[in-house]
């Protein structure tokens, strides 16, 4: 992590971020079981960096670091909520070691998906994020195999850039990852 820059608070998006059948914000402890028990799906925890198995604390950690990164500027954490007050997915942007660079990472119960959240959310965290956090450049990998997240990525606008090989650390393998990204000139 850039801890030799310091980074001013962020603040909430206003009007708060959404769209059609769903908003954005940030987590709070009332989420915690909620999360715990959509991070049980095996395609979550398959493709994304998520503890495996998913325990109550690691949902407790989740709504902790978001707020500490909200805090510090490291990054923006949201719960996607349906209409109906439910928690259906969560999005983050995260800074990276390389300064001027963040992360995206994403995640839609299974009940919810197939209905453009994923896309709309990135769009609208991708683009809030680059203005908000000063960005040059926000990343979004995804495992090779995972097409519909690499789906999200053209969706959302991303550009592709290649395949990453041996990119991650996931459930104790290293994976190969097709990664995209976002500059801000790529907004005008
Ligand atoms: C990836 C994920 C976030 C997508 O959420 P979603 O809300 O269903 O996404 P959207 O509806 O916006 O778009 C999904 C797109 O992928 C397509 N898709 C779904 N499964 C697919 C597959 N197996 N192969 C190719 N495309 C696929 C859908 O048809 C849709 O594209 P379309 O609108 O052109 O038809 C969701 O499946 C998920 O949470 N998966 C597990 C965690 C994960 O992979 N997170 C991302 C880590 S990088």
């Amino acid at each position: 992590m850039p801890d030799e820059i310091d980074y001013p608070p962020l603040t909430l998006p206003e009007p708060p971020l959404g769209d059609e059948g769903f908003f954005l914000r940030p987590p709070s402890m009332s989420d915690v079981e909620i999360v715990y028990r959509l991070c049980q799906d095996p395609s979550i925890s398959r493709f994304t960096t998520i503890p495996h198995p998913y325990e109550r604390v690691h949902a407790i950690e989740y709504v902790e670091r978001a707020a500490a990164d909200w805090d510090s500027g490291m990054g923006a954490s949201f719960v996607i909520v349906s209409n109906s007050n439910e928690v259906i997915g969560t999005i983050s942007v995260f800074r990276t070691a390389n300064s001027g660079t963040a992360e995206i990472g994403y995640w839609v119960a299974a009940d919810a998906r197939g209905q453009g959240i994923a896309s709309r959310a990135v769009r609208l965290v991708s683009r809030w994020s680059i203005q908000t956090m000063n960005l040059a450049r926000l990343q979004l990998g995804t495992n090779r195999e995972n097409f519909a997240s690499q789906r999200v990525a053209e969706k959302a606008g991303f550009k592709y850039e290649g395949l990453l090989r041996n990119w991650r650390e996931i459930r104790g393998e290293r994976v190969d990852e097709v990664h995209f990204s976002l500059i801000p000139s790529d907004l005008e």
